[in-house]
């Protein structure tokens, strides 16, 4: 059984600010991340904020946005189950832009009704299991905050799965009550990404020095080993190779 979900969201209202038509017109004006971040943080002001797993996508973004908008909203769904490497990003990405990230937690009732019934490691003994873990620890926070926005900014790239392949600059996010998905570097490479934060010097995930191409949570997260997909990595012991937590699913 799920348990009951008391975040409260207001998706049940289409916001509609856009239609496709327009938003396609927008796409097609912007050539560059720092035109999407210039036109989204423009037309949204404080109704948009950027989504930080604190991954190497994330440090390139939010450097792009501090510079556009030292004053732009960050937040983060803490499932509890992070790397400590990960709050340590967290941390000194915090300090050096002056950033109080927004930090959503999971619902202390439904964490603790599925932890007594399905126990602490339950993501390892089915993938049924597994997405009811990244619904209450990941998705709902999600909307919950999502709920209160307009736009939301993330770090996706396309070639990072098959179920991101198509993703455009600026969506409509069909999945949150057609708010604005802006995804600044959806067309970047992986080492257009580390080169970025290696010629700015940027604070990034410690993680990746030890292998970890991609982040989530600790118990569901490794290295990945020589010629491995960047996303192998992640819920390893499942066989899917689309795999995603519901964050960004297909619509
Ligand atoms: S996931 O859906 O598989 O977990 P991924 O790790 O690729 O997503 O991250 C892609 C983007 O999703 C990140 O750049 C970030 O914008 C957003 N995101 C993923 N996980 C989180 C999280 N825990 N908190 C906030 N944003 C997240
Ligand atoms: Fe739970 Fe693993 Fe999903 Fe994190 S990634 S929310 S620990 S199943």
């Amino acid at each position: 059984m799920i348990p009951p979900n008391n975040y409260k969201t207001n998706f049940d209202h289409y916001l509609q600010l856009y239609t496709q038509e327009e938003i396609d017109k927008v796409n097609a004006r912007l050539k560059t991340p720092e035109d999407a971040l210039r036109w989204a943080y423009e037309t949204f002001g404080d109704k948009i904020a950027k989504a930080s797993s604190f991954g190497p996508e994330d440090s390139v973004v939010t450097d792009m946005i501090i510079k556009i908008n030292p004053k732009a909203r960050f937040f983060t769904l803490d499932t509890g189950r992070l790397n400590q490497e990960t709050y340590d990003v967290m941390d000194a990405i915090a300090k050096k832009y002056n950033i109080n990230f927004e930090v959503m937690f999971p619902e202390t009732a439904a964490v603790e009704e599925m932890v007594r019934t399905k126990g602490i490691n339950l993501f390892y003994d089915s993938v049924e299991n597994r997405k009811l873990c990244c619904e209450i620890r990941k998705v709902r926070p999600l909307n919950k905050i999502l709920s209160t926005l307009d736009a939301w900014v993330t770090g996706l790239r396309r070639d990072q799965n098959e179920n991101r392949s198509h993703a455009a600059m600026v969506e409509l996010d069909h999945l949150h009550g057609g708010i604005v998905k802006v995804n600044p570097i959806i067309e970047w490479t992986w080492d257009q990404v580390l080169s970025y934060i290696k010629e700015r010097n940027l604070p990034y995930n410690k993680l990746l020095d030890r292998g970890y191409t991609s982040i989530g949570c600790e118990p569901c997260t490794r290295a990945i080993k020589p010629g491995e997909d960047l996303r192998a990595g992640r819920w390893w012991w499942e066989s899917d190779t689309h795999k995603e937590c519901g964050l960004h699913m297909k619509h």
